[in-house]
């Protein structure tokens, strides 16, 4: 595994093994106990999206391994524009153990992982977004066991990178994963369709569909999203009358499972996608997930950087 850009490209075991490095990374921040596995290690971060806690969690995260992640200005670097995408690969290569990319079009990461000689991480394309999903995949474990296979998953909202990549983890792990979006707004078609053949090895099954109802009946995970991602701010309006049956309130949420818990990878439009009622409910658990976020990645770059 050279770079981590998408959750198909990884195997079961892969994914097995950075989930339970995460769990022992985990243990030893909680104790206080040393783990600095990546020392004097370094990785330069290009944002060309705002971020909280893909830059905090991976910040602090490489600073807890010994190491140091330092955030470049994407205005200075321009990417592609100052410079080539494969000339500031080229270079960064050079100075830094590896590289993290968070930007639009998913292209240009599969460009700078081709003409980088370090590993590239995704950390959200338009298309994608595999930190958060096999984090998200861990505190699913945590709050509800290993045996994920008795699970029904629900994700109700828009079919984006989020839900792309929850396909993908859903599949890896073994969870059954129903997504519901309005017409028009479903996941890729190409993404669907490794999806479904992840799920048809893995012996799971995932539903695409547009009824809200029925995939929130009996979940034990409902999981949403923002309407209108990053980019596609300008669509904001026409999204939230399209999207509104898709809101997960106490009427959606009175259908799962009574101990179901609900999911969100933040920042959360609070009173759109979900309403205080949900986020802020005993089932929530949105904050351990964001927390989550920290370990996974450790062990995501410790998987990166030490094999
Ligand atoms: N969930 C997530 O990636 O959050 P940020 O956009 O704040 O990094
Ligand atoms: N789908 C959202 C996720 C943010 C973490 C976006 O791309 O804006």
């Amino acid at each position: 595994m050279k770079d981590f850009i998408s959750i198909h490209d990884l195997s079961a075991g892969e994914v097995e093994e950075i989930l339970n490095l995460a769990a022992d990374l985990k243990t030893k921040q909680k104790r206080g106990e040393k783990h600095e596995y990546l020392w004097a290690k370094s990785m330069a971060m290009i944002f060309e999206k705002p971020s909280t806690r893909t830059r905090v969690s991976f910040e602090i995260g490489m600073w807890q391994l010994g190491g140091l992640a330092i955030n470049l200005d994407q205005e200075a670097i321009g990417l592609g524009s100052r410079e080539s995408i494969g000339d500031v690969a080229r270079t960064l290569s050079r100075f830094a153990d590896a590289i993290l990319i968070r930007t639009f079009s998913h292209q240009k990461v599969i460009e700078l992982a081709q003409n980088a000689s370090v590993p590239v991480i995704n950390a959200l394309s338009d298309l994608l977004h595999p930190c958060q999903a096999l984090s998200d995949v861990f505190t699913i474990r945590e709050k509800k066991g290993k045996n994920l296979r008795s699970l029904k998953m629900a994700y109700i909202g828009d079919g984006n990178n989020v839900c792309h990549s929850l396909m993908f983890a859903a599949a890896k792990v073994g969870i059954n994963l129903t997504v519901a979006t309005p017409k028009g707004y479903e996941p890729k078609g190409e993404i669907v369709l490794r999806a479904l053949e992840d799920a048809r090895h893995a012996g799971i099954e995932i539903a695409i569909l547009n009824d809200p109802v029925v995939a929130a009946r009996g979940a034990d995970v409902i999981y949403t999203d923002v309407w209108a991602s990053m980019g596609q701010e300008k669509e904001k309006t026409r999204r939230a009358k399209t999207f509104l049956p898709y809101q997960v309130n106490a009427e959606l949420a009175q259908l799962a499972n009574p101990n179901y818990i609900f999911m969100h990878c933040l920042p959360a439009h609070r009173g759109d996608e979900v309403t205080d009622t949900i986020i802020d409910s005993p089932n929530s658990v949105v904050f351990d997930q964001a927390e989550n976020r920290l370990h996974v990645q450790k062990a995501i770059l410790v998987k990166l950087l030490k094999g």
